[in-house]
């Protein structure tokens, strides 16, 4: 089966991401989203990082221009998927949002339609379970920022099956992006390890156990990674991340995965990292300074 028109739904963070790589790929996308505002803001974004890669002579003028061509704007949940051979959802992790979208998708779909989910958690066996084709619907996790990190994790439901995995493999190749293939089970594979490690750097400061900037360099400096796991956690975004904490203690029924308190605390206050200006730093000036907890 050739995929040639790609419905994105959600333009936000991780959905604005996903249309941009598609597009560059070659493919024909309409992005969805609720409000217009969403969709502009999207659309702004990949034309600001697109401009990334014309300003380092990645990309020409020619394809910044194509690649944005690509791309359609659009509000109505019909419209976006009506004529699609691959729909990838992409909005708020919130499961019974994500049912009610898949059921409407569903019905509006062509039969041939593979359908996608970039959750970082639920379960693609619950979503697959809603609709008429189980055997259709699969995991496609992508990595924020999506035009730069270079893995799709693809998931496996309970029914999905090995034809579709095979075409899911070569549109995510086609996009750039290497595979794993993981068997369905809460966090897949990379964040059933990153949660728990940025959960454990956020006990740590909740402990008084080091500052923000310290416990941050440590990571980066003493494990390589390219950022510290409280940078991260702004970067993922605070509600993200205790939304899965939160779905992983009622998946497992184990204690170990349970959210610090100072995340909850910090999402009630309405710091949920870079997005809201405000989290373990406070990004108001010209550059993030820490917070202290
Ligand atoms: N879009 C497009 N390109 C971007 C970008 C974006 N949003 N952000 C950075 N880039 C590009 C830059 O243009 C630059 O390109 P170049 O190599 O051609 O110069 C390159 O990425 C590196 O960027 P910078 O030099 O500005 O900054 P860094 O070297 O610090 O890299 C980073 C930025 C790539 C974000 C790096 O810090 C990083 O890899 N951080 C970790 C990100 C990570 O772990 N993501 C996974 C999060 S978990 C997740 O998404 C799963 C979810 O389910 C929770």
């Amino acid at each position: 089966m050739e995929i040639k028109k790609i419905a994105v739904l959600g333009a936000g963070q991780m959905g604005n991401g996903i249309a941009h790589v598609c597009a560059q790929a070659g493919y024909e996308v309409s992005m969805r989203d609720i409000d217009q505002k969403f969709v502009d803001k999207g659309m702004a974004t990949i034309k600001k990082n697109l401009e990334r890669g014309l300003k380092k002579e990645r990309i020409t003028q020619e394809e910044l221009d194509t690649t944005l061509g690509r791309i359609t704007g659009v509000l109505d949940l019909k419209e976006a998927v009506k004529d699609a051979d691959l729909v990838i959802e992409a909005i708020p992790e919130i499961v019974n949002l994500k049912l009610d979208t898949w059921r409407e998708v569903d019905e509006s779909a062509p039969e041939h339609a593979i359908l996608a989910s970039n959750t970082s958690s639920i379960s693609i066996t619950q979503m697959a379970a809603v609709t008429k084709r189980p055997e259709k619907f699969i995991g496609m996790h992508f990595f924020n920022p999506v035009p730069v990190m270079g893995l799709v994790e693809i998931i496996k439901g309970q029914a999905t099956t090995d034809d579709t995995v095979k075409v899911i493999k070569e549109v995510s190749h086609k996009v750039g992006k290497k595979t794993v293939l993981v068997n369905e089970a809460p966090g897949f594979a990379v964040n059933r390890l990153l949660v728990p490690a940025i959960n454990e750097a956020i006990f740590a400061i909740q402990e008084g156990v080091a500052t923000v900037e310290d416990m941050d360099l440590a990571i980066k400096l003493g494990l390589n990674w390219p950022m510290g796991p409280l940078t991260l956690a702004d970067f993922v975004g605070l509600d993200t991340l205790l939304y899965i904490s939160d779905y992983f203690v009622d998946e497992f029924k184990d204690g170990k995965y349970r959210a610090p308190a100072l995340l909850r605390k910090m999402v009630r206050a309405g710091w949920v990292g870079r997005k809201s200006g405000m989290g373990f730093y406070d990004y108001s000036g010209e550059t993030p300074e820490p917070n202290r907890f």
